[in-house]
């Protein structure tokens, strides 16, 4: 790849751009939307985290959204990640969207312009040719206000492949630098991904002068997955959010994405540059704003990512945690993996955690005891504290001493 990018510059043949959109498309999630001084907050985070584009809003949408992407530009005058507005294509759009991000030492406006079928006819009612004319316009106008100019197919996933091809070649002849191929409606299978970018890579003039992005949404819990593929099929670019926040079932999650590739690094040519132990801080920061916790399941930063309750999984946990981990907690933000005491604990998990709560060496038959006393616990209760085992020990060792 011989890319020469405005923002930048050669981009090593091994690198990802982590492009974070949680200030945008996670906030468009019902729900979720945040205020300036909240929006500050996270995008000191995100650039702690090193992200390397922030989408810090929509300026046109309203007053609020163009004050605080205008806020977050103003806060990286001296540099930082890149920041983005996103526009439509009229002139309105464009124009907000440079005022807001004017200030930041490296910015970029991103337009969106469907470009499928379905949306062609219903949405925009218009014919393909007037939507090749409005890309050829709009990113001509954008040009002249930033180098960096994004242009994304909105419903990219379900176009039409030569009018993909069309419109991609068109944008980049009037000097868009990031090519946005999003699955707006989360519809694509990873192969349809790796298609669709080889496809545009082989056929598209100019294609080797741009950096190709993928966009995912989860609506068939496919987004990290189809993102995946996208970067094997030569996107250097990833849309995502954190928390997976954003419209309808959400965007792909930041930190599954970054997580699945520093984990399998063989499966893709490349790697971002992300401080990964500040995802779980990152996360926390986003509920603690938004109000929603993430589900205990979630990957990564769901509390029960690192919990084990059953006793193999806890024994083997305690003899080599790389029996049922993949990666370490601390690699994320954790403190520790979290050993659950339950119904499914072993004996050499309570030994463990009567050793973690002060007891000590507890001789066999004591141990035993406890333990039989604990599991019925266990049985009545959902969850069992170390309260619950605290109390449990004590009484054996006063039955003991009566
Ligand atoms: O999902 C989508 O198509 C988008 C665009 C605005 C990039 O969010
Ligand atoms: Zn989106």
């Amino acid at each position: 790849m011989s890319i020469d990018h405005p923002n930048f510059g050669k981009l090593a043949d091994d690198r990802v751009i982590i492009f974070d959109t949680t200030l945008r498309d996670g906030e468009q999630s019902p729900g979720f939307s945040m205020n300036l001084q909240e929006k500050l907050r996270m995008a000191e985070a995100l650039t702690e985290l090193g992200v390397d584009v922030m989408e810090a809003g929509f300026p046109i949408a309203s007053p609020g959204d163009f004050e605080s992407v205008k806020a977050i530009a103003e806060l990286y005058a001296q540099g930082g990640p890149v920041i983005c507005g996103l526009a439509r294509t009229g002139r309105d759009d464009i124009l907000r969207a440079a005022e807001a991000v004017k200030p930041a030492q490296r910015k970029r406006i991103h337009i969106f312009l469907s470009t499928s079928p379905l949306h062609m006819k219903y949405k925009l009612r218009m014919e393909p040719e007037q939507v090749l004319e409005l890309t050829v316009n709009s990113v001509t106008l954008a040009r002249q206000h930033a180098d960096d100019v994004e242009w994304s197919a909105e419903d990219g996933s379900r176009t039409e492949p030569d009018f993909l091809c069309r419109c991609v070649e068109a944008a980049i002849a009037h000097g868009a630098t990031t090519i946005n191929i999003p699955d707006t409606v989360g519809y694509a299978l990873p192969e349809d991904m790796e298609r669709i970018f080889t496809m545009l890579r082989n056929r598209v003039p100019g294609a080797e002068k741009v950096i190709f992005s993928t966009h995912n949404h989860n609506d068939l819990g496919l987004a990290v997955a189809n993102t995946i593929a996208a970067i094997r099929a030569g996107a250097r670019q990833v849309e995502c959010t954190i928390n997976g926040i954003g419209e309808r079932a959400g965007n792909a999650a930041l930190e599954e994405i970054v997580m699945a590739i520093r984990t399998r690094p063989d499966s893709v040519p490349c790697k971002p540059a992300i401080a990964t132990q500040n995802i779980l801080k990152t996360s926390k920061l986003l509920s603690t704003i938004t109000g929603f916790d993430v589900q205990p399941n979630k990957a990564i930063v769901g509390r029960n990512a690192f919990a084990h309750e059953s006793g193999i999984h806890q024994d083997g946990v305690l003899k080599n945690a790389a029996t049922y981990e993949i990666m370490t907690p601390e690699s994320v933000g954790w403190t520790k993996s979290n050993l659950v005491m339950g119904k499914h604990s072993g004996r050499a998990a309570f030994r463990d955690k009567l050793r973690a709560l002060g007891y000590g060496e507890i001789g066999d038959n004591k141990l035993n005891d406890a333990f039989r006393r604990f599991k019925d616990l266990a049985d009545r209760k959902k969850a069992v504290y170390d309260e619950d085992i605290s109390a449990l020990v004590d009484d054996e060792v006063m039955r003991d001493n009566n």
